[in-house]
């Protein structure tokens, strides 16, 4: 394990907020079997923050699920610590990523990264996004129930090679889709939750081994293309993020080198990819189960508005976020709502059971878009992106993604249920729809005047 996992403090029910004494191997399995219940059911029990006792950690975790204590976590930097805390995922990211990237060297590194994702250059891919959609789109309109996540995913990580990398040659994109398939497959991705020692490359067929074997060669993809697009006479005539980065500096005239480069991309691919695909299918699963919602967001697309299709986002984002939490370390012994927490400890800002608090959002497990029209939620109350200075920095390209994948699936079909609906898996740090957010698409009459892009 890595140096926060080592320098992780052991259970001692003094020092940490409460927990069940449930063994540790049985709270892990309710917690990835039944996230948000499991989580509700302790939230009931202990309040707003508590501890889980759950693997990988050897002390706890402890949880924020309250809308005070989600926004001390996020936000109190100087008492929650980012980066060292996504050690588990580190040597998938790449440890000199953002989102591995402690303060205080977090936040230049952050200025370096943010313009390629604001929002004004962000509506510049739109064209891009569209088209890739439409290419994708007759994959899923097959007849019988088709889960939409390994769809999305597709299309996702054709986005983000196209868009991050700027990959426009056929045979490259598929050789990196090829490549970091093989690397994201959970298969793989497993040999993180493994003891150190065996996390080590201990031969072809370790799961190391396999592990730094499919690392290396999405590594060497994108050395390769970092290399080329350095040299390339119409880099400041592209759009993509790679070119952008190559050219950007810090209030101190320093640029990113080859490594740091190559981490970032790495991070941005995995970071985006994944999450966006899963909020698309948890969307269009919902839509699917909840038909006077679905209705209306189509007759307010219809007629030319993004007001349902925005709160429907919303929404789909509030009952099933896509990221289970955000991860810090306590940098000193402190509190959090009123219990202790020591030094060093993991906590986590657990949004998905803020999400569903209550005294936030009445009805909080029914699926209503309209209470998101013409309102805005309680700061906190609603951090699908995370929230303060480590807030998603993809957040504009995501949600271009969805909508425009929501706008234009709907002007020509009708998701519907494909059995029952579909109940949340935790897998790693994403929620997931236990068989992938299945839907049956029926076609329409296409919308008058074709997509809403076109009209
Ligand atoms: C629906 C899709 C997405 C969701 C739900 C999501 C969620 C999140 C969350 C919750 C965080 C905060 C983690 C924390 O506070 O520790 C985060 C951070 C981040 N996200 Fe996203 N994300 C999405 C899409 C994207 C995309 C498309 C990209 C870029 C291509 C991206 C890149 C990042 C990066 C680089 C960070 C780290 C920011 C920092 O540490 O300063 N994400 N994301």
């Amino acid at each position: 394990m890595n140096d926060a996992f080592a320098r992780e403090p052991a259970w001692d029910p003094r020092r940490f907020p409460p927990a069940v004494r449930t063994p540790r191997a049985v709270q892990t399995a309710r917690m990835l079997l039944n996230p948000q219940g499991y989580g509700q059911s302790l939230r009931r029990r202990f309040g707003p923050v508590f501890s889980l006792r759950t693997f990988p950690y050897r002390g706890a975790l402890v949880c924020a699920t309250g809308v005070a204590a989600n926004q001390a976590v996020l936000t109190d930097h100087h008492r929650f610590t980012g980066g060292d805390a996504a050690a588990l995922i580190a040597p998938a990211v790449g440890a000199g990523s953002l989102i591995c990237t402690p303060p205080p060297r977090h936040l230049d590194h952050r200025r370096l990264l943010l313009p390629p994702f604001h929002g004004t250059r962000v509506a510049n891919w739109a064209q891009v996004v569209r088209d890739l959609v439409h290419a994708r789109l007759p994959d899923l309109l097959v007849d019988g129930g088709v889960p939409v996540r390994p769809w999305a995913q597709r299309l996702t990580l054709d986005v983000i090679l196209r868009v991050v990398l700027g990959l426009t040659d056929p045979a490259r994109t598929a050789a990196f889709r090829h490549a970091l398939n093989a690397f994201v497959a959970m298969g793989n991705l497993a040999a993180l939750f493994l003891p150190k020692p065996l996390q080590r490359n201990l031969g072809p067929l370790s799961p190391g081994g396999r592990f730094h074997r499919l690392r290396t060669t999405v590594r060497d993809l994108t050395r390769e293309e970092i290399t080329v697009r350095r040299a390339a006479p119409d880099r400041a005539n592209r759009d993509d993020v790679l070119s952008l980065l190559l050219d950007a500096r810090d209030a101190y005239g320093a640029g990113l080198d080859d490594e740091q480069l190559l981490d970032e991309l790495t991070g941005l691919v995995l970071a985006g990819h994944e999450t966006t695909a899963t909020t698309i299918a948890w969307t269009l699963h919902l839509l699917a189960h909840h038909p006077a919602a679905r209705d209306d967001l189509i007759a307010d697309l219809d007629a030319g508005s993004d007001r349902l299709l925005k709160a429907v986002v919303k929404e789909s984002g509030r009952l099933r976020p896509a990221v289970y939490n955000a991860m810090r370390t306590a940098a000193h012994d402190t509190e959090l709502g009123g219990h202790p927490v020591p030094r060093h400890a993991f906590v986590a800002a657990l949004f998905p059971l803020t999400h569903l608090d209550p005294d936030l959002w009445p009805e909080p497990n029914t699926f209503r878009p309209e209470r998101h029209v013409g309102e805005s939620p309680v700061p906190y109350a609603l951090t699908p992106f995370g929230g303060g200075i480590r807030r998603c920095i993809g957040v504009s390209l995501a949600h271009l993604e969805i909508e425009t994948v929501l706008s234009e699936l709907l002007a020509t079909a009708v998701p519907e249920p494909a059995g029952p609906m579909e109940q949340a898996r935790l897998v790693s740090v994403t929620l997931l729809p236990a068989r992938g957010g299945r839907v049956r698409l029926r076609g329409r009459r296409p919308r008058p005047g074709g997509s809403r892009s076109n009209a």
